[in-house]
């Protein structure tokens, strides 16, 4: 069985070995005469952002210079570089992603998916998962996930939701998870592999959030542990690479590497920046070797905060009996080094405490929803950034818990429009723009979505509801940051008048 965590077992040696950057350093320290791009010739041509950030920066920008091996056709350092990965993450194999996990996902769902092949996933995918149906042309069977109406964030579906979906589609070629969801709360990815794996289906994940899995035991299993065959996951949320930088990993003999390669040449630049690989070479090793110290102390910090956060009036924090809240949803556990915690109490919406904590306190948090707000402990947090939340939460406890006690409760729900038309389709159809009221009722043409945390409201294909409209009007006036395709008020339909395909169209649920 493998452990997730490699270096708990006493890391392999060659593990110390940082091939790309010792590759980059090397190149650099020879001071070349550069006639290649970019046009900075590292560091000769200095700007206001060289000047303030250092110029060793740009000195170590170099874009595949002879000897620093091919994004796409790696025979060199970087090919070491991504072995290494792969076996530090218990993969067979391992590409970098310089365009992050949205690069993954396109990546995998061009992979593993043909035009029309059916791929079951939950609702409350990342906007990336709605773009990579779009490109890869899947069709989607939208498992509804566990809402969480208390505190307004949506969870896995559950196992049996997930078995269901899979009986009633046993054509469907995959399966999509995310381990875990953007609030670090995890579903029981082992045996959905398992009964995925028994019907034929490929099992795909996100785990933009989940990189830290790999690198303690202290921590939920990681995708690859869990049998899955790919997954895309940040490195750099929460494993310390530079921005940007994700691993895609493979296992077993159902992926296809070689197309894998084939599509991610297919959607990632020819210009590579080889800080953010060698940021990846970096914080691979430093994981191996530290990830399970590190973690540790993450987990001792984000316990005493969760101890101390929940002494606050006004204020509650998810803890580790989560699960047992959510009995019989699918929830499984929780990544404690995320602390989900709940603002109602204090009479203000996440959005407010969010924005007030910056500007007040001077303490920036993942995100504020409605009614939580998210921080992150990481390989960075220290005992300062400790105290400053601590403080700043108390704060906001003493200027609002008993003003606002008696505020209006703040409830929100979340629903989602059933999908008629594959994404795809709909992309492509006419398309007109209407008012929110006239489009009540068509099929929506564009993806709209409140960010973070980035899980579209309504995306092309779906029919636009007065409940989704209502979300819509709710995170303009509250402060989430929604995005759309046209004008703040206007939604793009599809224009069913000039629809030629119309009668072609399978309908999703309509058709046999
Ligand atoms: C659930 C989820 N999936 C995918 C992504 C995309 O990851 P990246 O920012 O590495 O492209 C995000 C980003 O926040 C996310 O929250």
């Amino acid at each position: 069985m493998k452990k997730n965590s490699g270096a708990l077992l006493k890391p392999d040696p060659c593990q110390r070995k940082t091939p790309f950057l010792s590759a980059l350093k090397a190149y650099v320290d020879s001071h070349p005469a550069a006639f290649d791009v970019p046009g900075h010739k590292m560091g000769c041509f200095p700007t206001d952002l060289s000047r303030k950030i250092s110029n060793v920066f740009f000195e170590y920008d170099a874009n595949s210079p002879y000897g620093l091996d091919n994004l796409y056709n790696p025979t060199g350092v970087v090919k070491e570089a991504e072995e290494l990965a792969a076996k530090a993450c218990h993969a067979d194999h391992c590409l970098f992603s310089v365009n992050g996990t949205t690069g993954g996902i396109l990546t995998m769902f061009l992979a593993c998916l043909s035009l029309k092949d059916k791929v079951i996933l939950p609702r409350n995918v990342h906007r990336s998962v709605i773009n990579a149906l779009i490109i890869s042309g899947a069709v989607p069977i939208f498992v509804t996930p566990y809402i969480d109406a208390d505190l307004g964030i949506a969870d896995g579906p559950s196992v049996e939701a997930m078995i269901t979906a899979m009986d009633e589609n046993p054509t469907a070629k995959a399966v999509f998870l995310i381990n875990p969801t953007y609030f670090g709360v995890v579903a029981d990815l082992k045996r959905i592999v398992k009964e995925a794996h028994k019907r034929n289906m490929l099992v795909m994940t996100d785990e933009a959030h989940g990189s830290n899995f790999y690198f303690s035991s202290e921590l939920p299993a990681s995708a690859m542990e869990a049998g899955a065959d790919i997954t895309a996951m940040s490195m750099h949320k929460n494993s310390g690479s530079l921005t940007q930088t994700s691993l895609i990993l493979t296992q077993g003999k159902r992926i296809d590497f070689a197309r894998v390669r084939r599509s991610y040449g297919m959607l990632t630049t020819t210009s590579p920046n080889s800080i953010l690989i060698s940021s990846l070479d970096a914080a691979r090793k430093e994981m191996v070797f530290h990830g399970p110290e590190i973690i540790h102390k993450d987990l001792v910090i984000a316990r005493r905060l969760r101890k101390a956060i929940q002494k606050i009036p006004g204020l509650a924090v998810i803890g580790t009996d989560y699960p047992q809240h959510c009995a019989s949803t699918g929830v499984i556990g929780i990544d404690e080094t995320k602390l989900i915690i709940s603002v109602k109490g204090l009479g203000l919406y996440g959005y407010d405490v969010y924005k007030e904590l910056r500007i007040k306190y001077n303490v920036q948090v993942e995100l504020g929803e409605v009614s939580v707000i998210l921080a992150i402990v990481g390989p960075g947090t220290g005992q300062w950034q400790e105290k400053r939340l601590l403080d700043a939460l108390r704060g906001l406890s003493h200027d609002y818990y008993q003003k606002n006690k008696k505020r209006r409760s703040l409830a929100f729900s979340y629903g989602f429009p059933s999908t008629i038309v594959p994404p795809f389709e709909a992309f492509d159809a006419p398309s007109k723009k209407v008012s929110f009221d006239k489009a009540i009722g068509e099929i929506s043409a564009e993806t709209i979505m409140a960010y973070p945390p980035g899980i579209p409201l309504v995306i092309p294909g779906e029919v636009v509801t007065a409940d989704a409209v209502g979300m819509i009007r709710f995170f303009q006036k509250e402060g989430g940051e929604v995005l759309k395709d046209c004008e703040p008020d206007k939604i793009k339909v599809i224009d069913r008048t000039h629809w030629y395909l119309a009668d072609e169209i399978h309908m999703l649920g309509h058709g046999s």
